[in-house]
């Protein structure tokens, strides 16, 4: 038996967005910055804490069919630093990117303070700058420090 017949690997995708070398365990919370829960259709497939060199574990996101925007790769950075972003078209990668530290984050995560203008029906984006010790509302100054997911806003 091959190496092959052992170890069923997640299939090549045609088109679309794998997201690589992301910090072991954080893949649902990269579903979670995407607003992926499945119900679109499309493809998704998740690999959790496979073996890697350079991280120990990594997490896979394969994604077809959806390129990310920079707001989602922005706060995707803050959770997930050393990600790759794999732009695939026919097979190919066509584009590979690291992520970077974004000085900024907008849209995507919410402010926990219940009154912050971010917060309330005003079609106010919610702004953060990214600080040492976490990320800092640009409208109220509340920093998040822990558990960056748990303030991503649902759809
Ligand atoms: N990939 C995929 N479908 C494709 C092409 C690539 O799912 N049609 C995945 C590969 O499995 C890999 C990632 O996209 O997880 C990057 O592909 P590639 O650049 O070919 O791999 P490496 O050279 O190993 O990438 P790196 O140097 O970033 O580790
Ligand atoms: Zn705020």
């Amino acid at each position: 038996m091959s190496d092959d017949d052992q170890q069923l690997r997640v299939s090549k995708i045609r088109n679309g967005t794998v997201i690589d070398h992301i910090t072991g365990g954080q893949a649902l919370n990269v579903l979670a910055i995407l607003g992926i829960d499945g119900t679109s259709g499309d493809s998704v497939s998740v690999a959790m804490n496979m073996p890697s060199d350079r991280l120990g574990k990594k997490d896979i996101v394969k994604v077809e069919g959806k390129e990310l925007s920079q707001n989602e790769v922005d706060v995707l950075s803050l959770i997930a630093p050393a990600a790759s972003i794999n732009i695939v078209r026919d097979f190919e990668v066509v584009e590979k990117a690291r992520v970077e530290r974004p000085s900024m984050v907008e849209g995507i995560l919410e402010c926990p303070n219940h009154n912050c203008i971010s917060t309330e029906d005003e079609p106010v984006k919610s702004r953060f700058a990214v600080v040492d010790d976490g990320v800092r509302c640009e409208y109220c100054e509340t920093i998040i420090r822990d558990d960056l997911p748990a303030h991503i806003l649902a759809d």
